[in-house]
């Protein structure tokens, strides 16, 4: 069976340097935050060209402290794209603020700037753009948008690692930008992992705080703060796979260009990728016409793995509901939601293997 991703392949190739990685961390027991994970913090600094990069527990947590660091908090309102990974809510209602949820447009399935713009109230504080299964959302109208409202702009790069927007790499946009590197992202640790990105020093410094249990020297608290620091054995995972990430995004972008050129079947409706945009490929993602759970049986059937994000907007889900969504909110997600199918895309596939589902999708008559 042809797995949906196979990180177990990366492994298998590069084992010697990632074992030797985790060793120097364990001799220098430099387990919790510490040498490997600030070495690190700087490289993927380098790599993104921003000044300041702060490495956390997970993607989850970058949305947190992103958010605290720009004062967010209860009363407040985030305008977040109802079709993500919840995760970038669950960023906003752990500051006590709510989410708001926006929908996509039909074509990028990227937020709709016109939807996010129609929810802001004056409570409103911030949005954040999600670059949802790598490809990077239209920054220019939101940044338009928040600038004539007086709003900050987040971007959520969770899936986009080295995606580039007019030239310009995401998570150097907004105010700060977040990542996770949980075991399948383009870049990628061996356990849980995150940052956040910035170019103003005092988000920086708000956040190593934040996360360091509200310390900046050790056992004087400053403020309430999190156990949210990146692990040294992830540091040091990371620091060996950013060598990689622009081989395996040059893999990711080839296999994706192929099936955008090859998937010919009517019943497919491929993502839209704006000329201004240099997506990454993430996750590939299809809309089915019809049931996807055919779909997805159909391509078992031939030995292919594929699954679906996601299968529920965050506006339905069952955690959001005192918000008090209904169907119909945001259609586009919605439709979306029902009909998404993702491909299987990693950097280790084979010419034969990217053939192969390209074959059976269009071979599939629902
Ligand atoms: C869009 C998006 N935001 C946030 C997250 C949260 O990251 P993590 O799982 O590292 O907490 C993810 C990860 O799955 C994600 O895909």
């Amino acid at each position: 069976m042809l797995k949906r991703i196979d990180i177990g392949r990366d492994y298998k190739k590069h084992e010697e340097e990632y074992l030797e990685a985790i060793k120097r961390v364990c001799v220098e027991t430099a387990f919790s935050g510490g040498k490997y994970a600030d070495i690190f913090d700087k490289e993927f600094a380098q790599f993104l060209g921003v000044p300041y990069v702060q490495g956390v527990n997970n993607g989850t947590s970058a949305i947190h402290c992103a958010l605290a660091a720009l004062g967010i908090g209860k009363g407040d309102e985030v305008i977040v794209p109802a079709n993500t990974y919840i995760a970038t809510a669950w960023g906003v209602t752990y500051t006590g603020a709510t989410p708001v949820f926006a929908d996509c447009t039909a074509d990028t399935w990227e937020i709709d700037p016109k939807s996010a713009e129609e929810k802001i109230t004056d409570k409103t504080k911030a949005i954040i753009g999600v670059h949802l299964y790598g490809q990077p959302f239209e920054y220019n109208e939101i940044r338009r948008i928040a600038d004539k409202h007086g709003l900050y702009v987040v971007e959520d790069c969770a899936q986009a690692h080295g995606a580039r927007y007019e030239g310009k790499m995401v998570g150097t946009l907004g105010e700060l930008g977040c990542f996770s590197f949980y075991p399948g992202k383009n870049l990628y640790a061996f356990g849980e992992g995150g940052a956040v990105s910035c170019k103003e020093k005092k988000y920086n410094d708000y956040i190593y705080v934040m996360k360091n249990q509200g310390c900046n020297v050790r056992y004087y608290h400053e403020m309430i703060g999190y156990n949210y620091r990146l692990e040294g054995i992830q540091g040091a995972v990371l620091s060996v796979s950013l060598w990689f990430l622009h081989e395996w995004t040059r893999r990711r972008i080839e296999i994706g260009e192929r099936y955008m050129r090859e998937i010919n079947n009517p019943l497919v409706t491929l993502q839209k990728h704006p000329e201004n945009t240099e997506p990454v490929f993430h996750l590939f993602e299809i809309m089915i016409a019809g049931d996807p759970d055919r779909f997805l049986e159909y391509m078992a059937g031939k030995g292919i793995e594929c699954n679906r994000h996601y299968p529920v907007p965050c506006h339905l889900q069952k955690a959001y509901a005192d918000l008090g969504y209904r169907k119909g909110d945001c259609p586009n997600a919605e439709e979306l939601a029902g009909h998404c199918v993702t491909l299987p895309l990693f950097p280790e596939m084979t010419d034969e293997e990217v053939g192969l589902v390209i074959d059976s999708i269009n071979g599939y008559k629902g």
